[in-house]
């Protein structure tokens, strides 16, 4: 039985939307049209997005909704009167999402949220009833799983991090059947956009690579996004917040565990912060469905 605790990730949400702040960029601009008036970011966690949507829509009205008050509080310090921010949840059916955006949109976003809903595709349905003629859901999920360490860390054994990968597919199994009231969606994402009544769903993926050597900067940030992950598939505290695990249920092997420990252990042999074969490639996918006109 997993249970997110979402407060408890808004200041890692935040901190992230500061730390994204070119692919944001970035991928607004690529998204938006000359003439978009209302864009909404669904499940906007730190509202880094939203308020990238804000700077490339400059005329636009953009509409930060999250679930969660102390994420959402993050999102409005973080967007800074920019955009408009609401509470709703995409497992409270259409209604509130409605009244929160408040007209139809020309584009709808929403990242790494939609998987966190119970009924993944009444969400995307939801969602998908709340564009206007002609306009975008771009969906967020999934991609390739991203890469910083060597094959072979010369501790423990080899393939580390493709091991910690898997632990992490089953520990989101896990959450998903732990939902109240959980939906499986056993198809993809722009199969879920054609479903929804959307036209010409595609899918686009960008990729991001920082190679080695990191900056002493990139070093941390990513040491202490291994200390997050370990710690939660080593069911201590909340990593990533993804809340309570239940004590007897084991992600990774205790050997790994162990190596985990060392790699991570600013006064050990093997700590990675000291490495300069550290790098960052990563994969999002963009699935982009067109509501009909
Ligand atoms: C993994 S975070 C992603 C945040 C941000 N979109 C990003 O890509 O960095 C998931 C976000 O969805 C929100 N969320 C979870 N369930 C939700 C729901 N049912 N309705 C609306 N938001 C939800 C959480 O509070 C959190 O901010």
């Amino acid at each position: 039985m997993i249970e997110i605790d979402w407060a408890e990730e808004a200041g890692r949400l935040r901190a992230s939307a500061e730390g994204e702040g070119d692919w944001n960029a970035a991928v607004a601009r690529s998204l938006v049209r000359d003439g978009g008036k209302v864009v909404a970011d669904i499940g906007c966690g730190g509202g880094g997005m939203a308020k990238a949507l804000a700077e490339a829509l400059p005329n636009a009205t953009v509409v930060a909704v999250d679930a969660d008050p102390d994420v959402l509080e993050q999102a409005r310090e973080h967007t800074a009167g920019l955009v408009r921010c609401e509470l709703a949840s995409m497992d409270d059916g259409v209604e509130p999402l409605r009244r929160a955006i408040d007209a139809p949109a020309d584009l709808i976003w929403a990242s790494a949220s939609v998987h966190h809903a119970a009924d993944q595709q009444a969400a995307v349905d939801a969602l998908a009833s709340l564009l206007a003629p002609g306009g975008r859901l771009a969906l967020t999920e999934g991609g390739l799983p991203a890469r910083h360490l060597p094959w072979d860390l010369g501790v423990g054994e080899p393939g580390l991090e493709l091991r910690l990968d898997l632990a992490q597919d089953r520990w989101f199994k896990v959450m998903r059947d732990s939902l109240p009231g959980s939906v499986p969606m056993p198809y993809g994402w722009t199969e879920a956009l054609t479903r929804a009544g959307l036209t010409d769903a595609t899918t686009r993926s960008v990729l991001t690579e920082t190679p080695a050597p990191l900056s002493p900067e990139g070093t941390e940030k990513l040491v202490q996004q291994f200390r997050t992950r370990i710690a939660r598939m080593s069911g201590e505290g909340h990593g990533h917040g993804h809340g309570h695990v239940v004590p007897d249920e084991e992600w990774l092997e205790p050997e790994d565990l162990a190596v985990w420990k060392q790699l991570l252990d600013p006064d050990g042999q093997y700590y990675l912060g000291r490495r300069r074969d550290l790098a960052v490639l990563s994969v999002r996918s963009i699935h982009l469905g067109h509501a009909p006109h």
